[in-house]
């Protein structure tokens, strides 16, 4: 049989034909239906929205219950104390406390800057009674005071708005602790009752505090 038979062919005779390619017409047919697809021109799937936002939602949240409103002590206020392991943690966190907020002030030595910042190192404030300290780091002292000998006239701020019980305690037993101080810590509990006691209130004077001081019992 030639090509140029005009009789209809049986799809035997089709497929044996000399002269008909069955191969390359389906490989016609199938180039023309299966375009290639242009780079760059490819519609976003859909699931790369969906995990996009959800994403956004998981990060949001995540930075909602943990970023702390970003304060730069929000990753010291809230560790748990786990079993025995209570004070080495306090006295971690007070140590955190110590460097963000009294520092700059009365140095990493504790040692202050003469005639400034008085010492903490072998402070009579520091190392008696541990109201003493509580009072000061709550509301703040004024005007003439006299530390191991030497004599200050200035002024330090108040923390009874910034800072928790958790947190003045960690400090206050950091400050008793550190650098060879070697007085009890104070407790969350003694913070709270210095609390009630005062109130809010102005800063001390030294003359106030040494009253309230010898006030005490011993
Ligand atoms: C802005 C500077 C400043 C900061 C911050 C500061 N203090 Fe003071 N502190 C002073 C000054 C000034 C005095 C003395 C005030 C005076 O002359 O009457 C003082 C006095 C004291 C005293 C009593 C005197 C002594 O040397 O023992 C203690 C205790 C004390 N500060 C603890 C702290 C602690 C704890 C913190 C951090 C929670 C802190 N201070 C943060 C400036 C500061």
């Amino acid at each position: 049989m030639s090509k140029e038979s005009n009789k209809p062919q049986s799809p035997e005779e089709f497929r044996d034909s000399d002269s008909v390619h069955v191969n390359k017409i389906h490989q016609r047919i199938v180039s023309r239906e299966q375009l290639e697809p242009e780079e760059g021109f490819e519609p976003t799937p859909w699931w790369v929205w969906a995990i996009s936002v959800l994403l956004l939602f998981a990060m949001g949240y995540y930075l909602g219950r943990y970023g702390g409103s970003w304060s730069t002590v929000a990753h010291e206020v809230e560790q748990p104390s786990v079993g025995t392991a209570a004070p080495a943690v306090r006295v971690v966190k007070g140590d955190q406390i110590f460097i963000g907020v009294c520092q700059t002030c009365h140095q990493a030595t504790g040692l202050g800057v003469p005639g400034q910042y008085p010492p903490l190192v072998g402070s009579e404030w520091v190392n008696r009674d541990v109201e003493t300290p509580i009072r000061i780091v709550l509301y703040g002292l004024e005007g003439p005071l006299t530390v191991k000998g030497d004599s200050y006239n200035n002024k330090m701020p108040h923390f009874h708005d910034k800072l928790s019980d958790n947190e003045v305690a960690a400090v206050v037993s950091h400050i008793r602790t550190t650098w060879g101080n070697n007085a009890a810590p104070a407790k969350p509990e003694d913070v709270a009752a210095v609390r009630s006691q005062h109130g809010v209130r102005t800063p001390w004077s030294a003359t106030e505090l040494a009253t309230l001081k010898s006030a005490q019992a011993p």
